[in-house]
């Protein structure tokens, strides 16, 4: 079984890819894009690789072949998946932890902007039909980790539906 973390930067998926490593085989795929050339150029500007989505999916149908594997990124909704969980973060407590990791204010504001407008949800129910969604914003990073497990281990507690931001944004 594959299983697909994603969500907009700063929902918090490499910091629960470093607990559920102690129980699962996790790739980051930032790491892998890196590690194993999957990408097209540079983005000097970004100072970010520009991922080749068609080898990633290659490379990922070709080679990870576990039982089960966790594939982190914020491209993994991307991928052939069984199972899709969208990390999710209100405005507001993405703008504190994106300011805290340094982020400028264009970039800030291009990922609050992209979570609010649930880009990435789309994009994944668009791919996959059995996504699944957790709001972050009041679990810390040990509760998002037992909340995944949950859903591997058959929850459907975590539906896409509940979370709306725009009470938040258009207050
Ligand atoms: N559940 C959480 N509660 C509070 N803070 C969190 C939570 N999850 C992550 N953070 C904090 O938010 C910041 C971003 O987390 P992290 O790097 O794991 O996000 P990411 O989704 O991997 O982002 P990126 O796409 O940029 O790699 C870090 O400072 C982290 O400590
Ligand atoms: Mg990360």
């Amino acid at each position: 079984m594959k299983i697909g973390i994603t969500g907009t930067p700063g929902t918090g998926k490499s910091s629960v890819c470093k607990i559920l490593k102690k129980y699962y085989p996790v790739i980051e795929l930032e790491q892998l894009i890196k590690e194993k050339k999957l990408y097209t150029r540079k983005d000097r500007q970004r100072d970010t690789f520009v991922a080749d989505i068609d080898a990633l999916v290659s490379y990922v149908s070709h080679y990870v072949t576990h039982p089960t594997a966790i594939l982190g990124g914020h491209l993994a909704h991307y991928l052939p998946l069984d199972l899709v969980i969208v990390l999710r973060a209100s405005p507001s407590e993405l703008r504190r932890r994106l300011s805290k990791e340094g982020f400028d204010e264009a970039k800030i504001k291009e990922n609050v902007e992209a979570e609010a407008l649930d880009v990435i949800l789309v994009e994944a129910l668009e791919r996959n039909d059995n996504v699944h969604e957790i709001d972050t914003s009041e679990r810390d990073i040990a509760e998002v980790a037992n909340c995944i497990m949950e859903i591997i281990n058959g929850s459907d507690e975590y539906k896409p539906g509940s979370i709306d931001w725009s009470e938040e944004v258009f207050r």
